[in-house]
Order: C-alpha cells, then structure tokens, then sequence
C-alpha cells in the first residue's frame, strides 16, 4: 500500500486589501506529488470600501483588516469542518505589502500559533502568487519560469527543482496592474482599473493607437510601464498640455470609441511586453513549464496569448482560475507547505521583503 501523508494548512492573507483565509490539504504520495485541495478559502474584498477614495487607503485597509479577521478564519474553519485540533501549519503571509495590513494578519497568526500551539510559516506574497500554480494539480516541470504581475509587482522567476526561486527581472518603475489602475483613473472607469479597463478594452480595436513597447527589445528581463502610462495621458489629452475631465471620460469631447480604442490599445501594448520578454526568457533558461500569477493574470487576452505561445514553443502552461489569481489565501497555504516553520516568537514583518 503507498504512504500517503496528509497535512492541513490553515492560510493567512492580509497583506493589501483582501482580508483571507482559506483550509487547505496537502495530500503527498511522494516528495515530487503532492496534492493540493482547498477545503475553504474565504475572500473578505474591501474594494467597496476603497472605490470611493480611488484607490488603496493604507490606514483603512488595515483598520478592516482588523475588523474582518476573526470572522474570516472562523468561516474558513467552519466551512472546512475542522476544529483547530485538526490543523497542522498556519502559513502567514509576512511580506511585502502594507506594513500596517501585514502586521494585521502575522499578529493573528502569532496569537493563534502560540494559542493552539501550532508551527507557523513566512510566506512571501509573490511566491504564494506562484504557489496557485499547484492549485490546479497539473505537476509543474522545472526549471519553469513564472511571471508575477500585480498591483505593486511585476516580476520574472526562474523557478528551479526544489521550489527555488532566483529573480531574473522586475519592472524599473510602475508595476503591470499599477500602470491598468492608473490609466483607469484617467478615463474615469473606477478602482480597480484593470478590470474595468478590461471590460471597455472589448468594443475597442487594439490597433488603433500605436503605444510604444517600453523595453520590449532590451537585453535584460526587466520591464517599464511609466512611460506608456504617460504616452496615454498625451493621447488622451491630444497632445494639448491641459485636458478637460469630461475628454477624459470619454463625455463630450471625447467619445464612448476613444476611451474603448485607448484601453484595448493600452492593454496590447501591456500584454506585448509582458510576453515578449517572458518568452525570451523561457527560451534562455531552457524552462519546461510557464507559469502566470497575480492579479494581472486574471486578464483575458493575457491568459489567451501566454497560452498560445506556450502551445507553439511546446512548453506546459500553467495559469491558476480566475478568481485564484488575485488575492487569496489558498496559495498562502501552499507556499506554506513547502517552508519551514518558526517558533510563533520568531514571526515579523517585512514589507520590502525582496526575493
Ligand atoms: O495580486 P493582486 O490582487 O494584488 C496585489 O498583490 O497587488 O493584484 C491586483 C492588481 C490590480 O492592479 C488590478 O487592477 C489588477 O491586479 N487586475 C487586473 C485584472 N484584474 C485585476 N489587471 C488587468 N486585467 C484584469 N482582469
Ligand atoms: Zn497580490
């Protein structure tokens, strides 16, 4: 009969606006195949809350982490049916992110590890970012490479056996989902921008504006974002130095056309870049497996041509669900399974933690 070992791993995640908690079961049969299965994972957005400031508040956001987290782990543990005698690991995401949001979540973790006398785990939130990957149980080959595009984060891994992660290239200034919010904020379209330039992006003709391709031929596999967010300002204000709110919008002025012309042109230029150089890059470390995570990567054409190209050059692809992309616990605990944990004593924060 094979051994198989079963660990279940309470996730904590608090490091932006999203306070979360999900159950997850590892299931190994051996050390190369785990299983991963999400018992729960219970998302508390506060998108609602920051719509209204147009973008992330720091001070609010942890102010509701505070409020939401206790219910957010009871209804994880609830709906998992455990009790926390059944829990073997909390995984804690500890960095980077909001200093005060973090402190939030690796104070709870602290308390409870300490309380219900449980080992506890660091999880650095780009990595968990990656960890969704194993979300989908598909085996991940290495080497592989992993782009990690988020609101704060754009970020190209080569990941090695072992889950070892080496840095290759990140953005030099504006991260991927930065620069959508951004260009959201511009036309007018909410918090948070990428979806909402997403869903104007599809009556729009990706050819009608030529936005530059920052970097796409540099040797590196670093990226650049701020001067196509700027390229979109000049578009959009004509070329004049003073731009009317209502042209922004796309009102009188302006047109519902333009502003779907901007945004599909926009993302084009954004997806070009972000496959152009992730794919150099798989073809120089000779990479088996692709993987996409962030909330980015909940971004369809993203998703439909990082998929094509894998197709054609024969690699695995391997991009979580949707809703597994964006801010989420479940990951957490995954990445959890594969660190090793500290005394409760030990746990901090670090907000700049680099990889
Ligand atoms: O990973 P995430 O949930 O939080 C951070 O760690 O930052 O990523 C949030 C970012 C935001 O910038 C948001 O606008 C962007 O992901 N995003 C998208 C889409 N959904 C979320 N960007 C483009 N297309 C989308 N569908
Ligand atoms: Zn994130």
């Amino acid at each position: 009969m094979s051994k198989r070992k079963k660990i279940i791993i309470l996730g904590i995640e608090t490091s932006c606006d999203e306070t979360s908690a999900a159950v997850v079961r590892a299931i190994s049969h051996k050390p190369s195949a785990i299983n991963f299965q999400i018992l729960s994972n219970i998302v508390m957005s506060q998108i609602a809350i920051h719509k209204k400031y147009g973008g992330i508040v720091p001070e609010v956001a942890a102010r509701n982490h505070v409020k939401n987290i206790i219910s957010a782990l009871e209804a994880a543990i609830k709906q998992a049916q455990m009790k926390p005698a059944d829990i073997d690991r909390i995984a804690v995401t500890y960095g980077p992110g909001l200093i005060t949001s973090l402190m939030v979540g690796v104070e709870t973790a602290r308390n409870i590890a300490y309380v219900w006398k449980k080992p506890v785990s660091q999880v650095d939130h780009i990595k968990a970012h990656v960890f969704a990957a194993c979300l989908g149980n598909q085996g991940v080959f290495f080497p592989a490479i992993a782009l990690v595009v988020s609101g704060g984060h754009t970020e190209l891994l080569l990941v090695n056996r072992g889950w070892k992660f080496r840095k290759i290239g990140q953005t030099v200034d504006d991260a991927a989902g930065e620069a959508f919010d951004k260009v959201a904020k511009m036309l007018g379209l909410g918090f948070p921008g990428g979806p909402a330039v997403e869903q104007t992006a599809k009556e729009g003709n990706p050819k009608a504006i030529d936005f530059p391709r920052p970097m796409i031929r540099s040797k590196d596999f670093n990226f650049s974002f701020a001067g196509l967010k700027t390229a979109v300002l000049y578009t959009l204000r004509g070329n004049k130095t003073h731009t009317s709110p209502s042209l922004m919008r796309g009102g009188k002025g302006g047109s519902k056309q333009r502003s779907a012309d901007v945004c599909a042109s926009f993302q084009q230029a954004v997806v070009d870049v972000l496959m152009a150089k992730t794919i150099r890059a798989a073809k120089q470390y000779k990479v088996k497996t692709l993987i996409v995570g962030g909330g980015v990567a909940a971004n369809i054409l993203l998703r439909k041509i990082m998929e094509e190209k894998s197709q054609s050059l024969g690699l695995k692809f391997i991009i979580p669900e949707i809703k597994l992309c964006t801010d989420n616990a479940a990951p957490v605990a995954v990445a959890g399974y594969f660190k090793k944990p500290v005394s409760w004593k030990k746990l901090k924060v670090e907000p700049n933690l680099e990889r």
